[in-house]
């Protein structure tokens, strides 16, 4: 028996001030996002913008449904938008916003298992790395320089 020790490194922001005015527009874009989610189940509001190499902006948010499983993330609604708009972009950075009806985020809110797996296979199919950076409503902001740090030991189709 050994030990596989994985280590992951985040940056952390104090607040958009501290960002390049790219990301930062970027997370103008996904606020906005934000305020348009359907989320009249969770009251639980997420943004996604997304920024291709070819200068557009993708953004996303989170679409509820009263049959909950039905229901799409923020993220995955973006990057299936880019997937199926630009299929031959590649993706370079997404930055995602979660906001609370009942109560001001103030941590960074990270995205979920299945928003993972979904931006690992896009990372995995262009060969380059997607920053991803993340924030509450307000509060500091964390960025992973790509989604495998965020997700180790993925699942890709080395593994099929
Ligand atoms: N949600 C997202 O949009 N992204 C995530 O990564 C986590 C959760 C949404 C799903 C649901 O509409 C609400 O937040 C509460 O889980």
């Amino acid at each position: 028996m050994k030990e596989l020790k994985i280590e992951s490194i985040f940056q952390v922001y104090n607040d958009v001030s501290e960002l390049s005015n790219v990301v930062a527009q970027l997370f103008d874009k996904a606020i906005e996002a934000r305020t348009k989610a359907y989320a009249p189940y969770s009251k639980f509001k997420v943004g996604a913008a997304i920024l291709l190499d070819n200068g557009e902006i993708i953004t996303g948010n989170n679409q509820e449904n009263v049959s909950y499983p039905s229901g799409l993330c923020a993220e995955r609604t973006a990057i299936y938008y880019a997937g199926a708009k630009y299929p031959d972009s590649k993706i370079l950075t997404m930055a995602i916003t979660a906001a609370s009806d009942n109560h001001k985020t103030k941590n960074p809110i990270p995205p979920c298992g299945a928003c993972r797996q979904a931006i690992a296979e896009y990372e995995v199919k262009q060969n380059t790395a997607i920053e991803i950076y993340f924030m509450g409503e307000v509060g500091n902001i964390m960025k992973s320089h790509s989604l495998a740090n965020l997700l180790p030991l993925l699942f890709d189709k080395t593994s099929l």
